[in-house]
């Protein structure tokens, strides 16, 4: 038997089962993941509260691991048993020991990056890869926005785009999470929850507005993004954190100086395992020359993954979250006072699951 977090109903963090399960064997196509670190995503907890429907119920809950292949299917030629691996991609169902998904999904992982690094990195880094080097190819010397600059998939914007020359203005809800943004390599940062973020890009830029606005929070903010735009600027919706954007007037795109508006997703642009094998190249040099060094601010034993949704969703997380499957409760205890201690001084700092949660992320 082996344990996997798995969810009969939709709702808050208590519907998290930490449940025995027979491991899979692989299908045709597929490999087996013993992992050793899992990643927690937002996405997760959209699973979980129903935004996004899972293909079947009862269901397992995330995407992106790292570990060792334990199992291969028939006909998979690019992966053995022993491999070194990691994914960001597949059927709901990563939050386990092991996970079985399609060996096109699956990318061998260089040695000189630790699997805590891949699973904290993956579906975040990818992310970056595409929205900064894809959706809009930036230039040195640009200025973006980028919102929420201190989560996981911003604390990545913010080194990537310094690493390319880029000015990033991100906006954070903290003087803590602004000094961890500057410190990651924003150019400046925005209080959204104080400031007012149009006036604020305006003196930034001194008048000019900003060419992209990179926006995962999505209700709350998408007027406020696209009053950030230049002239027919980009409004890149990639995220839900305070909700969907919904029942939009098309015309606004008008009046607001005939702006381009995209919604992209990770399954999107990783959609051929050629294209998959290219950005996760991308990804790993950025980490093995240490340009991108990710932020693990939080680590959880695999049964507290209720736990850790609940402080990302709380807005109380910075950086990357990692849950482990081999970490042992007294540990985990403890690491989490630890990591209470840390992100308080931050704040003074389908099988079954399978096609359609493939399609998860094109709703991520
Ligand atoms: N489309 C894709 O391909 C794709 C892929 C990966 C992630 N995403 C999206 O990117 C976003 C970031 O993902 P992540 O896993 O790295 O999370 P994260 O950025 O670590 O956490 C979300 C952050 O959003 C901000 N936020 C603003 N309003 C919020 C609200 N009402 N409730 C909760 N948080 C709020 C918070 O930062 P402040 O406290 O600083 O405001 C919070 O820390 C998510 O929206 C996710 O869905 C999209």
């Amino acid at each position: 038997m082996a344990k996997r977090i798995q969810f009969s109903q939709t709702g808050g963090p208590e519907v998290l089962e930490y449940a025995d399960v027979t491991p899979e064997e692989p299908k045709s196509g597929e490999v087996r993941v013993k992992n050793h670190a899992v990643g927690l995503n937002f996405i997760d907890i959209y699973f979980r509260t129903g935004l996004y429907p899972a293909p079947g119920l009862p269901s397992g809950l995330g995407t992106e691991g790292a570990g060792v292949v334990d199992a291969v299917g028939e006909g998979v030629t690019h992966l053995k048993e022993g491999d070194r691996v990691a994914y960001a991609q597949g059927p709901l169902g990563a939050y386990a020991e092991h996970h079985v998904l399609p060996a096109d999904k699956v990318v061998k992982l260089p040695e000189g990056i630790e699997f805590e690094t891949a699973a904290a990195s993956m579906l975040k880094g990818l992310t970056v890869q595409y929205l900064l080097r894809q959706t809009y190819r930036l230039q040195k010397g640009e200025t973006i926005l980028f919102h929420a600059a201190a989560g996981g998939v911003g604390s990545i914007a913010c080194q990537w785009a310094k690493a390319l020359g880029v000015k990033l203005i991100g906006t954070v809800s903290s003087q803590e999470k602004a000094d961890l943004a500057m410190k990651n390599g924003a150019w400046a940062t925005i209080d959204y929850t104080k400031e007012n973020v149009v006036e604020r890009v305006r003196e930034l830029t001194k008048g000019d507005m900003v060419p992209v606005v990179y926006d995962s929070v999505g209700k709350d903010t998408w007027e406020t993004s696209l009053d950030c735009l230049q002239k027919r600027g980009l409004m890149v919706s990639f995220g839900n954190a305070s909700g969907p954007v919904e029942n939009v007037n098309i015309g606004i795109l008008n009046q607001k100086g005939a702006l381009y508006v995209t919604r992209p997703s990770l399954n999107g642009y990783a959609d051929t395992r050629k294209r998959l094998e290219a950005m996760s190249a991308e990804l790993f040099e950025m980490l093995e020359s240490g340009k991108v060094k990710v932020d693990i601010a939080q680590r959880y034993p695999l049964e507290k993954a209720g736990e850790a949704q609940e402080a990302l969703a709380s807005r109380k997380t910075t950086g990357s979250t990692v849950l482990l499957p081999a970490m042992q409760e007294t540990q985990a205890v403890q690491d989490t006072e630890q990591s209470n201690d840390v992100s308080e001084s931050q704040e003074t700092q389908a099988a079954q699951e399978g096609k359609a949660s493939q399609d998860q992320d094109s709703q991520a």
